[in-house]
């Protein structure tokens, strides 16, 4: 980890500033609705290549490109398919990303040496302003620690990246709390490669049938699928429902969807009391964050309903329990 801190400023008052350090080759922390991203230009290799370092992160993992503006993506890679280009237009500023042909301007190392980028413009005022301010499209993952919990607020970010980004961009709690949705819509049927914060149900009401491979099976289609991610440092177990604590003296930490378990844990979160999986999507990384810094030696986390985002929390859950296996 590293020592010292980034500058920490308000996401409205602190764009220009950000901007300048994005066009020097720097590396900014920025909102975006589902989690926190660490931005590069994504024009410039080495700024590239930093993010990679500062998040430990492997090469074979590609980023996603972030635009200002819908508009751009055809001005940066030309002309796309139609079933690309009618996602964009329906969901675009919003948490899916697509994937398109890598176009020359980006360097090989956003996309981790394939032919292939993911892209997509964010639906966080400040997150445009802040690229259109830049003036280049932003290359950025989760602003944490490869294989770390996806930091849904600015103290996740300094507690989990230090002085390895010059400026974090505070805009308080994310909006969704869980990353984007990866869809390929290239070929004939769309896949999608990673569930997020676009449910299933809205894409399939725009597109029609559309096949779910988000790499759980050990299989990574997308390079960056592992099924260890998002991993809390506390061993993690998915269970069916609320449950009493094993009597054995261990102290544990129960994260519930919807009713607080009986007694018996040393921390508890409910995601949502309303039973409402966008808000428990919402908390989900917030609540894990808290989890992990109680100081319990196992986290019971209770599966979502798999339903809507509800699948996306289940997702993320099973990617925390394989870290433990
Ligand atoms: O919500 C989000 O998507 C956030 C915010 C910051 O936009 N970003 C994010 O980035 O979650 P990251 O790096 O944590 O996840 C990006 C993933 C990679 O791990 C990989 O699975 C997939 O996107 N990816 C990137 N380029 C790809 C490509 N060309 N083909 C297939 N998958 C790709
Ligand atoms: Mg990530």
């Amino acid at each position: 980890m590293s020592t010292g801190s980034p500058r920490v400023l308000p996401a409205d008052s602190g764009i220009a500033e950000a901007a300048a350090v994005l066009r020097d080759g720097g590396l900014v922390a920025f909102p975006t609705e589902t989690v926190y991203g660490l931005g590069a230009n994504a024009l410039d290799a080495r700024a590239a290549a930093r993010i990679f370092e500062a998040k430990a992160r492997p090469s074979f993992d590609p980023l996603i490109t972030h635009l200002a503006d819908a508009a751009d993506l055809e001005k940066l890679v030309g002309p796309v398919p139609p079933a690309v280009a009618a996602l964009a237009e329906r969901f675009w500023p919003g948490p899916l990303t697509l994937i398109v042909d890598r176009p020359a301007e980006i360097p090989p190392i956003v996309t981790s040496g394939l032919d292939t980028m993911a892209v997509r413009v964010p639906d966080e005022p400040s997150a445009r302003a802040l690229i259109r301010a830049a003036g280049v499209p932003v290359a950025a993952p989760s602003a944490n620690r490869f294989g770390q919990l996806s930091p849904t607020r600015a103290e996740h970010v300094v507690k989990g990246l230090g002085a390895a980004v010059e400026v974090v961009l505070d805009g308080g709690p994310t909006r969704c709390g869980i990353e984007s949705t990866i869809v390929d819509a290239r070929g004939a049927q769309p896949v999608v490669l990673r569930l997020g914060a676009l449910a299933l149900e809205e894409l399939v009401e725009a597109v029609g049938p559309v096949s779910v491979r988000p790499g759980s099976s050990g299989q990574p289609v997308a390079p960056g699928t592992l099924a260890a991610h998002y991993a809390p440092r506390t061993p993690l177990r998915v269970v069916a429902g609320a449950q009493p604590a094993p009597a054995d003296g261990g102290r544990r930490g129960f994260l519930a969807f919807r009713e607080r378990p009986a007694d018996g844990y040393a921390a508890v979160e409910v995601l949502s009391p309303a039973g409402d999986v966008t808000e428990a999507a919402a908390r989900l990384f917030d609540a894990l964050h808290r989890l992990d810094a109680a100081g319990v030696t196992e986290i019971l986390a209770e599966a979502a309903p798999d339903t809507g985002v509800g699948r996306a929390i289940n997702d993320r859950l099973r990617r925390a329990a394989a870290t433990w296996h």
